[in-house]
């Protein structure tokens, strides 16, 4: 079975191919145009430029999907499409680029929810993917527990899902697929907005979450001068699953503030990054083991743009390791920790798989659509 996946939610243009085959998910092809550098001027996506974009790309990204992947129109079998959550003049151009083709076509066509897919990025086996282009060595930990991963085809239930990107952060149980509960979320802002916020605070570039990174990762533990004072880590003493990450930001915003003469200091900025970063790291990975000891979960499971987060694909995969052994542990690969279509596509033929009525997606470019407020459900 062949899946042409779609993706237009916020500022990336993305179509994939997938391939079934034995229960195992390849992708043959992921498209990806971003449009950061776009938005980068503006300190964060815009919008009406975004959908400017995607109506520029989609059709040029659809077509080299299906190229890259040797395949036409005829040899699709499903369309799957992101309908929300996201920016509306963006989602509406995937939505009804999906809706035209798959009348065109005649194909079925689903609608995806976003974190759905990036949930569903976790079930995509890479052997034969055609987009490998960069991998950033890992250890030997998490390599050993990805390879075991690997190896089977499918991850056992129950499942947590801890959903970082620049929209949702999120604790999200699954006792088995398509089954969405969501146990814990943020009060206010996201983990990848506050990477984003603190990042335009300290004058680094758009996206915030790879450049404080890349800053934090200069910081070797034993030259950590102590310049910044250390950061709050909110909530990690309460008792439910939420997260809020607006204090963070503030707190960043006022050292800043205090200490101006040093905003030039290299050091002082790369502090700040660090101790920012682990922060946000040392709550998310509290709360997820809190959640797991409480909810037994076999699985856990990291998704959304912040899980291209090294530090925090090895910290939670030690701990994870450390004080729930029994648990097993997986992570997206790389290319498919952001916005990407294959994730869509992976989504799709799990929900086509478990649906009892396929023929109703047969019609569903007649009333699908657009949802930026669409909830896991
Ligand atoms: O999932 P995603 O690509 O888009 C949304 O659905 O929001 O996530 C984007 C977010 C941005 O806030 C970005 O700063 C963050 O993911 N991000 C990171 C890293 N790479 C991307 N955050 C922390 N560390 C990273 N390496
Ligand atoms: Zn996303």
């Amino acid at each position: 079975m062949k899946i042409l996946g779609i993706e237009t939610s916020c500022d990336e243009t993305s179509a994939a191919v997938i391939e079934e085959k034995k229960g195992c998910l390849n992708v043959v092809s992921n498209i990806v145009s971003s449009q950061i550098k776009l938005h980068a001027q503006w300190g964060g996506v815009v919008p009406n430029l975004a959908a400017r974009e995607h109506v520029k790309n989609i059709l040029p990204v659809i077509e080299e999907a299906l190229h890259q992947a040797k395949v036409s129109s005829q040899e699709i079998d499903l369309l799957a499409v992101t309908q929300g959550p996201g920016l509306i003049p963006a989602l509406l151009i995937g939505v009804n680029a999906a809706k035209t083709l798959s009348y065109l076509w005649e194909k079925p066509l689903l609608g995806i929810h976003h974190i759905e897919g990036h949930i569903y990025a976790n079930f995509i086996e890479n052997k034969i993917s055609a987009i490998s282009n960069f991998r950033i060595p890992i250890s030997k930990q998490i390599r050993k527990s990805q390879k075991q991963n690997t190896e089977k085809t499918s991850l056992e239930f129950p499942l947590l899902a801890l959903v970082v990107s620049g929209g949702h952060t999120q604790l999200v149980l699954m006792k088995k697929h398509l089954d969405y509960q969501v146990i814990g979320q943020t009060l206010d802002d996201a983990a990848g907005e506050a990477f984003d916020k603190v990042a335009r605070i300290l004058g680094l570039s758009y996206p915030g979450g790879p450049a404080i990174s890349q800053k934090a990762k200069l910081i070797s533990n034993n030259k950590y001068k102590k310049l910044a004072t250390k950061f709050p880590r909110p909530l990690i003493h309460t008792k439910d699953f939420n997260f809020s990450f607006s204090g963070l930001k503030t707190a960043v915003l006022y050292l800043t503030r205090k200490n101006e003469s040093l905003l030039s200091n290299t050091l002082f900025i790369k502090e700040i990054c660090h101790d920012f970063q682990q922060s946000v790291i040392d709550v998310l990975i509290h709360k997820t083991l809190a959640a797991a000891k409480e909810y037994q979960p076999k699985t856990i499971i990291l998704a959304g743009g912040v899980s291209a987060n090294w530090e925090l694909r090895k910290q939670l995969g030690e701990k994870i390791a450390l004080e729930l052994p029994g648990i097993r542990y997986q992570v997206p690969e790389i290319e498919y920790s952001g916005d990407n279509a294959a994730m869509i596509a992976a989504a799709g033929y799990f929900r086509w798989k478990n649906s009892k009525n396929k023929k109703q997606y047969k019609k569903t470019w007649e009333n699908i659509s657009a949802d930026s407020n669409l909830k896991l459900s």
